[in-house]
């Protein structure tokens, strides 16, 4: 039996949940109407506000229809307030112009953007790592996404107890979907319940929160024990997205109901491109996450390496770009005089027999085709194509992708003679020395929204991850038949959950840290990276503070706190106007003072400068909060980025922490004068106390996207 949820809102929600369940997400689509979020802001306090009968009061009152079935999409009235309902565009003028309407706007839909990385990244399994399992388990992961496959050995619930008591969700997976211990909630906004056909989202799961699996493998590629960061943690899953995206008015409600049911931490490897903070339904969700204590990790977008490609931009997200880790997938070609080493995860065996090689696309059937492109093609033994993405991709048939050169020699051997005739190997597993390295599809800065605001934050592994899958979903795509439990994926969406494991593992030890404490452990501690190579590809642009350290970020010494009012002086400085704000916060704001965003207390810095402007000067108001030891003496050190020309300064140079919690002040002081303007010139600023190293990454630029 479906319990229903004891909120905050008590009483007044158990009423509401049966009049809501009598209301089901629409599918028809009526030509001229599109789905539009009307948006409330905060919940009126007091029992006697009905949000459900003042939703479908406003919907009869403005479309004139006694009945209004089919109309209402969804009511959001748990954590905030408003709806989302089919309009056409004179009924959303209308309603617009309403009492207690803050704004009206579009759903849009979103992407979806995909277990060696935990040993990468330090966090060792078993009794290697400190962990406080008692807490642990109390933990809550919300995941915003495809569902999940609560049947999968990662969510398997053997050995763990009932869920927190904190908990106050519910489990509404539909037929046939039936939560455990360790999948304690589980809502659908698409209709179709909460179980998992794509894989997306059990894959993400399994990564913050998963049981560590033995012999977890793709047809024996990248064969070891797969788990989550917080393996004893338990999973609330909330279902918006299918195969082809997500819709934003669904995002809303997730956040409106993970809120209220108790998560601790939110995790959403969902995004698109970056749209103003009013009209972002993730960063509205987050932003009232935030308020009360819950951090969202979010994907940064697979849309790079253009710049200006970052599509999660709001400073009260953890917004997180994907990197390799030292496990690569290599798929050998092998002709008669040499091989050659491909990408790819190619489960098939050919058995060392050898076929002939042709560059065409007729004629194929019993050969090994060389294309340019992949081309469906069955008849094909196994195709051989150029692909310079720097990740391996699953494939129906037998594939082997090499890079332009070898991809070009290939073609030419094949050329010179007829009758060439090679073969391609299984996938095999190969030690990458040169990991970390960013993903070239993880989108990058600058922040298109906020300028002198650096994202993406931070990176994580997102290249090549096996994790837990849906047996109903295609490994790579409708022509492939297989059905596997565990898949390798590629992706931003990969590397957000690694994050938001290590925000949960970091929170079980400080469970009274702010969400802005935790982003600040994970970005102050991170592995710096290498700004170098192919321009702003490589730059803070692609992975912001560098790539996480889960055991540093346990204990930062120091870090960058940021309160909602602060968040608030932060929109005041963008010069959002009240409406915006209110739309955002959810309540009435007043701006006062003139705030540079810049000065938000964020633990980057980062400031574009005007094209004009042959020399420079700015300026980053910052202040740090102890969580070390006390009588700690904290002096700072700049590190200049190979090839950068800037003078930074630090005042005050000394920070004496007498206390734990005791805050303190300073001023970096950045100048210079023509700077590269095809590259952001950059620094790190470190606090030392001798045992804690504090890291803040500086960044200057003009226009580098133009
Ligand atoms: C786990 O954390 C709880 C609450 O902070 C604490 O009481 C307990 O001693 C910790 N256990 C271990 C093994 O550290
Ligand atoms: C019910 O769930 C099982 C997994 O436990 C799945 O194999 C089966 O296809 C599902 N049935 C339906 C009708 O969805
Ligand atoms: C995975 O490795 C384990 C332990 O080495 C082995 O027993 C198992 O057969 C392997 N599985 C596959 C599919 O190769
Ligand atoms: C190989 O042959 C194809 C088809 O005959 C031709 O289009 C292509 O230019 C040749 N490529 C090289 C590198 O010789
Ligand atoms: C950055 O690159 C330089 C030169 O290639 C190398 O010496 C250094 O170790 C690299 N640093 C990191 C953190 O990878
Ligand atoms: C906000 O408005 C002020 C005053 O007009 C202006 O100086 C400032 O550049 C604006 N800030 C942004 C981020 O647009
Ligand atoms: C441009 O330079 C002037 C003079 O140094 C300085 O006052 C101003 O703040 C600079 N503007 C930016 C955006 O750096
Ligand atoms: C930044 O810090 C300096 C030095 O403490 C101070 O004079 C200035 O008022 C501060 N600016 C803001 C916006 O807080
Ligand atoms: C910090 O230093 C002061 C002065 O030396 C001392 O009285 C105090 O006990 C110290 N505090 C701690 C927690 O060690």
């Amino acid at each position: 039996m479906e319990k229903l949820p004891a909120n905050l809102f008590g009483l007044l929600t158990c009423v509401l949940a049966l009049v809501l369940s009598s209301v089901s997400a629409v599918t028809d689509d009526p030509q001229d109407k599109q789905v539009y979020i009307v948006y409330m802001g905060s919940l009126p306090s007091g029992l006697e506000y009905r949000p459900m009968s003042h939703h479908m009061n406003i919907l009869q009152e403005i479309t004139g229809e006694s009945s209004i079935n089919g109309r209402l999409v969804r009511s959001y009235k748990r954590s905030f307030n408003g709806f989302a309902a089919w309009l056409s565009e004179p009924e959303r003028q209308r309603i617009a112009e309403m009492e207690g309407v803050v704004s009206v706007f579009r759903s849009k839909k979103l992407k979806l953007q995909t277990t060696a990385s935990w040993d990468f990244m330090g966090l060792k399994e078993g009794k290697n790592t400190k962990r406080n399992l008692t807490v642990e388990s109390d933990t809550i992961v919300g995941v915003i996404d495809t569902g999940i496959w609560p049947e999968s050995e990662s969510f398997s619930d053997k050995g763990f107890g009932p869920p927190p008591s904190k908990w106050k969700g519910v489990c509404s997976g539909g037929k046939n979907f039936t939560c455990n211990n360790k999948v304690i909630g589980a809502r659908d906004y698409e209709g179709e319940g909460t179980r998992d056909l794509d894989g997306h989202g059990s894959h993400t799961s399994s990564i913050v929160a998963g049981n560590a699996v033995a012999g977890a493998s793709f047809f024996g590629i990248g064969n070891g024990t797969a788990r989550g960061g917080v393996p004893a943690a338990r999973i609330a899953a909330y279902k918006c997205c299918d195969s082809t995206g997500c819709n934003s008015d669904a995002i809303l409600s997730a956040f409106d109901d993970a809120i209220a049911d108790g998560v601790d931490l939110i995790s959403i490897s969902v995004g698109g491109v970056a749209i103003r903070y009013d009209e972002d339904t993730t960063a509205i969700g987050a932003f009232h996450a935030m308020a009360r204590g819950i951090l969202t990790v979010n994907s940064a977008g697979n849309e790079g390496p253009n710049p200006n490609s970052v599509g999660s931009v709001a400073p009260w997200i953890l917004t997180v770009g994907a990197s390799t880790t030292n496990r690569e997938f290599l798929t050998e070609v092998v002709i008669q005089n040499g091989k050659t080493l491909g990408r790819s995860v190619n489960s098939f065996d050919l058995e060392g027999k050898n076929y002939p090689l042709v560059y065409a696309r007729s004629n194929v059937k019993g050969k090994i085709l060389v294309s340019r492109e992949l081309v469906s093609s069955d008849v094909a033994v196994a195709t051989i194509i150029k692909d310079n993405r720097n990740f391996a991709i699953i494939n129906s048939h037998p594939l082997s992708a090499l890079s332009p050169d070898d991809f070009e020699f290939l073609v030419s051997y094949v050329n010179s003679t007829k009758s060439r005739q090679g073969t391609v190997l299984k996938t095999e597993t190969d030690f990458n020395q040169k990991a970390p390295k960013i993903a070239s599809f993880s989108s990058r800065g600058p922040n298109p929204i906020a300028v002198d605001l650096l994202k993406p934050d931070i990176t994580a592994p997102g290249v090549e991850i096996l994790a837990a899958y849906s047996p109903l979903g295609s490994p790579s795509g409708e022509r492939d038949q297989r059905h596997v439990k565990y898949s390798v994926i590629s992706g931003t969406s990969m590397s957000c959950p690694h994050v938001a494991g290590v925000a949960a593992y970091i929170r079980t030890f400080h469970p009274d840290w702010s969400p802005a404490a935790i982003q600040s452990a994970i970005m102050t501690t991170a592995w710096s990276m290498n700004a170098s190579e192919t321009g702003v590809a490589s730059t803070e642009f692609a992975y912001g503070a560098g790539h996480v350290d889960p055991i540093a970020a346990l204990n930062p010494g120091l870090v960058y706190e940021l309160d909602k009012a602060d968040h608030i002086t932060f929109l005041c400085g963008l010069n959002y106007t009240s409406k915006a704000l209110k739309l955002i916060t959810g309540e009435a704001v007043t701006c006062t003072g003139n705030t540079l965003p810049r000065n938000l207390n964020y633990p980057s810095m980062s400031a574009k400068l005007s094209k004009t402007n042959s020399s420079f000067t700015v300026t980053f108001n910052r202040t740090v909060t102890n969580v070390g030891t006390p009588n700690s003496t904290y002096k700072p050190k700049i590190v200049l980025n190979h090839g950068t020309k800037l003078s930074v300064e630090v005042s005050p140079n000394v920070l004496f922490m007498k206390s734990v919690k005791e805050k303190q002040s300073f001023t970096v002081t950045v100048s210079g004068s023509n700077i590269d303007p095809e590259l952001p010139s950059s620094a790190s600023l470190i606090w030392s106390d001798g045992t804690h190293k504090v890291r803040s990454p500086i960044v200057v630029y003009t226009d580098v996207s133009q």
